[in-house]
């Protein structure tokens, strides 16, 4: 693999291509407005990145109910009132050069109770005193997630990504842990796998041909078992639902939590191994420089995701295009430094939350 190969197009089943193998991964930088609208400083962050080179760029998490918010200053997309700067951002990202896609999400029991009066989840959980949703607001959340998928399709994003993974409603709704429901939505794992599916299936039904559709998924943690996350993973590929399947592994090159002894293969290898027709696959998890990207695809992915080495650096893309060896700075970064790659001091504030991130 020579880093050319980095900087080949990947076309997806619907759409347009992505000029390489780089996606900007969704990154929650609690920027927006109290109601979710986005704000300029969002705006600048995502162009700026756009311009840096990333072939694709996602947005963070963005709430498709008013009680899906699960952090301050998050992203919304749950009403029209959200459609002008979300517009704007994707004219913007497209005269970039660069497709676009919204994150659609619903923290469910992860959402925090300052900020969301009624906390909802497949089943009661005493803990984040979240209650478990009726059957009809099972519909009803499943219809939401699809018209936010229009919502974005009507701003003029190129596709969405529906966020499945690390505890939130929809992988809640796929943990044999988390969903103790006894109606179509819980129990086996085709039930568990049903809100997510239906919703995979109404976006595409819904929205135009050539809108693009992901899905993210994390095999590990908040009550996710790995051997199902791959059935689960297997069935879209097996039956294209979707262009990409995201998966959200943290660290490309670990093994799983629990691999037998015997079993040398790597987290990611358990899901390079299924074949996936026209479906692409991308993961994340510390691809902080050339070598490890090119590696990535070497062991089978389409592409890769960034976060931390995009937030140290809004043009990764373009300096490693110049440069194979080249690897974003380690961290921790200064205040100063994120400054000028477009971090403002509400994402900083955040990310001073992330261990090591910003230097004292
Ligand atoms: C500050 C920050 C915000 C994040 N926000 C989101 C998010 O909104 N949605 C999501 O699916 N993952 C989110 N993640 C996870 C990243 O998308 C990515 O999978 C993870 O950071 C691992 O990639 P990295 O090692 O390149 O950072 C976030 C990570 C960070 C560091």
């Amino acid at each position: 693999m020579s880093s050319a190969d980095l900087f080949q197009p990947l076309e997806f089943h619907h759409g347009k291509a992505m000029n390489n193998r780089l996606m900007l991964a969704p990154l929650t930088n609690q920027q927006s407005h109290a109601d979710g609208l986005l704000s300029d400083e969002e705006h600048h962050w995502l162009a700026m990145r756009a311009a840096g080179g990333y072939g694709l760029v996602m947005t963070a998490a963005a709430h498709v109910q008013a009680n899906g918010q699960g952090f301050p200053g998050q992203l919304g997309i749950f009403g029209d009132q959200h459609l002008p700067a979300l517009t704007r951002l994707a004219d913007d990202l497209r005269q970039k050069g660069a497709l676009s896609a919204v994150q659609l999400h619903h923290a469910g029991y992860r959402a925090p109770a300052n900020l969301v009066n009624d906390i909802v989840s497949p089943s009661g959980d005493a803990d984040s005193g979240a209650r478990a949703l009726s059957l009809d607001e099972v519909y009803q959340l499943r219809d939401d997630f699809i018209a936010a998928a229009l919502r974005a399709e009507q701003a003029g994003f190129d596709g969405v990504e529906v966020h499945g993974a690390h505890g939130y409603i929809l992988s809640a709704f796929l943990s044999p842990e988390l969903n103790r429901r006894d109606d179509e939505y819980g129990g086996t794992a085709e039930n568990r796998a049903r809100l997510l599916l239906e919703i995979l299936d109404g976006i595409r039904q819904s929205c135009d041909p050539d809108f693009q559709l992901g899905v993210r998924l994390s095999p590990e943690r908040f009550g996710q078992n790995l051997a199902e996350v791959v059935a689960l993973t297997q069935s879209i590929c097996a039956t294209e639902r979707v262009d990409y399947v995201d998966m959200s592994l943290w660290d490309v090159r670990k093994r799983p939590i629990d691999a037998a002894e015997d079993d040398s293969r790597l987290l990611l290898h358990h899901f390079t191994e299924i074949p996936r027709g026209k479906v692409r696959l991308g993961a994340a998890g510390k691809i902080m420089n050339g070598q490890t990207a090119r590696w990535l695809l070497d062991q089978g992915c389409d592409f890769a995701l960034l976060g931390r080495a995009a937030i140290i650096e809004h043009d990764f893309p373009q300096k490693l295009q110049n440069n194979v060896d080249h690897a974003a700075p380690a961290l921790p970064v200064t205040s100063g430094h994120l400054t000028a790659q477009g971090v403002s001091p509400k994402f900083q504030s955040y990310l001073s939350g992330w261990p090591n991130f910003i230097q004292d």
